[in-house]
Formats: C-alpha cells, structure tokens, sequence
C-alpha cells in the first residue's frame, strides 16, 4: 500500500493554478525529489502536503487516511511530519537542546524521554557535543542539521524538506546531501525534497518527480525517468538531455521504426505512427568515419575533462544542437557522422495517458 497518495490537487491564486490536478503515489519510506523549474508549484504542493495550505479540490491520503478531502481537512499537528526550510528557522536565542526540545515539550513528552530523543538525534545529525551551542555559533551546514535533528525527534513518519541546500556552498551541498541520504536509511522516514537542482536530486533520490507550470509530468525512479522519459520537459529536464523530431514510421512492443533526415533506425520507445521526439543523452550517441545515422556540423567545441565537448548541428532537421565529447580538435564547421545506439521514442504531442500516469502496485 503506498504511503502517500494525491489525487487532483488543485490550488489557484488570483486565478492562475500554482498546482494544476497533481495525482501521484509513493512507497513508504521513499525519498522523493520534486523537482522542476523555479515558480513551477513545488513549493505550494509541499505547503498542500503540510496542511499549511488548502487546495481548491483534489484529496490527499497518507496509507488509507484521508488528509485532505471532501471530509474536510487534517490539521498540520495531526499529519506527524516534520518540515525543514532553506532558511532553517530555528529560534536563535536558544541552544541547540532548547530548539530540540521545544517540540518534545509541546508535545508533552516527560524529561526523560526528552532527554533520550535529544541525545538519539543528535547522533543521527551527527552533532553531539554541540547541544549548548547557539545558533550563531554554527555553520550553515550545522544549522541545517539542527533543523532536521528537532524534525526527527517528533518522530515523523514523512519530512518535507523545501530546498533546504540552497543557502549552501557547493562544496558543503554535497556532503550534505549524502547525510540526508544517510539520515533517510537510519531513520526510514518518507522524504520529500523539494530542489531546482537535478543533479542533486539524481544522487538522494529513490523518486523522482518533476513538475512544469503547476501540472506533474511525470513520477518515477531516477532510472525510469532518465531511460525513459513521458514528456518531452522531462527528456530534456533530466540528465542534459536532447529531443530531435522524427517520424514514427512503424511501432510494435517497445519498438519504434522511425526517420531520421532520410536515415531509418529502429529505436526503443511507446509511440503511434506518426510525429514523434527521439530523446537522447549522450551516452546514446559516437561520432564514426562514415554511414552514420546523422550528419551534423561543428559549431563550436571546448577542451574538458581531456576531451572536446563540441556543440554540433544536425543537418537535415529543424533543431538545436546535440552536444557529445569529441577525442580530437575539429575546424568549425566541419561535417561529423553520428550513430545513434539507443535512445528512447515518444509522441510529439505527449498524450495526457502518459503524463504522470505512474501508479505504485
Ligand atoms: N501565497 C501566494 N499568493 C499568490 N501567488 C502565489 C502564492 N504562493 C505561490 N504563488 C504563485 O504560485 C506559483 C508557484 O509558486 P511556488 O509554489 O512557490 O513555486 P516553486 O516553489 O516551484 O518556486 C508562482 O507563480 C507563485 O508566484
Ligand atoms: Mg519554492
């Protein structure tokens, strides 16, 4: 049974949707990023899942209970999740202990127990010692595992957590971001991790969602979303991918014949005869002497990582340019043949059956 699930979540403000019929279902303990462009809902359907905003209609389930729906709707107290912001929040005339415990005694929890939930988080944030520390003694990466740590100590069964990396150097961001995956296994918790940044969200997640102007495109694991994108956003969202248009010539189980600038290659996909994208990452594609499947042109390249990262034009089509990493340096506008060994097909107009179809048994 999945842990939580939404079904149609709509929220307007000034009648424009900030999140537009958004349905998905995730496992228990699952560590999902959501993630898309800035303004595009995230922040909005995290506030949804808190209970810290209503939605027009739509329903919310955690297990078989109703949070949101037409019964009305659970207060965010009742919901046992933690939130943790970018900002952290934390109250900056107490300790570290202080900022803990302030949910514990609000909840009414006996000292003792107290005591033994502040000493338990503390080792799984990887702070002891700190406990009389106040917040202005700390880094921000220290301030940020506070913030989670005084989450974790309520116990929650789901955290939310909205972009709380940003205000991070590089640097810093990565090794918290494995500290979050290692917090999410210790504890089994559901996250939910709101960023921009999908390259951040590839290393912490199990799921991945990805919304565009307030809708879902899709929910999946990072493999599922990468090999086999439902939108053409997506393609191009997730791992620098590229889309180039095609035609769907023949189409049977899995398996897409298509025409490319007079090439025709069969390649993997779920598409209907007819106009479609072929989604592409690099790995898909090696420049060859000759009969390729694309001819394309040298716009321009770069020396990186002891290779040249060339942006070439394909001819024959109308789009952008497809970038692969070239072993030798190339005049500009010199011709390069392209094969292409995989890849994934999908309809141009990506039918509404396929958007954030996914559904965990
Ligand atoms: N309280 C609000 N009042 C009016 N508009 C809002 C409010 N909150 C969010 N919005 C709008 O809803 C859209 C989605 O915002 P948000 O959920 O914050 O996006 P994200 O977190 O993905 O950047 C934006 O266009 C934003 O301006
Ligand atoms: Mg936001």
């Amino acid at each position: 049974m999945p842990r939580l699930t939404a079904r149609n979540l709509t929220k307007t403000f000034n009648g424009l949707p900030a999140v537009d019929q958004v349905s998905f279902a995730i496992p228990d303990g699952a560590f999902l990023a959501l993630l898309g462009p800035s303004g595009c809902g995230k922040t909005t359907l995290l506030r949804i899942i808190a209970g810290l905003e209503q939605p027009d209609h739509g329903e919310l389930f955690f297990d078989d209970m109703a949070v949101v729906g037409p019964g009305g709707m659970l207060p965010p107290e009742a919901r046992k999740l933690g939130m943790v912001f970018q900002s952290y929040a934390l109250w900056p005339n107490m300790t570290v202990r202080g900022n803990i415990e302030f949910g514990l005694r609000a909840q009414k929890h006996p000292p003792e127990e107290r005591r033994r939930r502040i000493a338990e988080v503390l080792e799984v944030v990887g702070l002891n010692g700190f406990e009389l520390r106040r917040p202005h003694e700390l880094s921000g990466g220290q301030r940020q595992r506070v913030a989670l740590a005084r989450s974790l100590a309520m116990r929650p069964r789901l955290i939310l957590l909205d972009e709380p990396l940003a205000n991070l150097d590089a640097h810093l961001r990565e090794a918290m971001l494995a500290e979050f995956r290692r917090i999410h296994s210790v504890t089994g918790a559901t996250f939910i991790f709101v960023t921009h940044d999908q390259e951040e969200a590839m290393a912490v997640a199990t799921h991945l969602a990805v919304m565009n102007r307030g809708g879902l495109e899709q929910v999946g694991t990072p493999e599922e979303l990468y090999l086999r994108p439902a939108t053409e956003m997506v393609a191009r969202f997730i791992g620098k991918g590229r889309t180039l248009p095609v035609e769907v010539l023949a189409s049977e189980a899995e398996l897409c014949t298509i025409g490319l600038a007079g090439a025709e290659l069969k390649v993997p996909g779920q598409a209907p005869v007819g106009p479609g994208w072929l989604c592409l990452h690099a790995p898909d594609l090696r420049a060859v002497a000759e009969d390729g499947h694309l001819r394309c042109q040298v716009v321009n390249q770069i020396f990186q990582n002891g290779c040249y990262a060339s942006q070439l034009m394909p001819l024959g089509i109308d789009t952008d340019t497809i970038s692969l990493p070239l072993p030798g340096r190339l005049p500009q506008g010199a011709d390069v043949e392209i094969t292409i060994s995989g890849g994934w097909v999908i309809p141009r107009q990506a039918s509404a059956s396929l958007v954030g179809g996914y559904e965990f048994a």
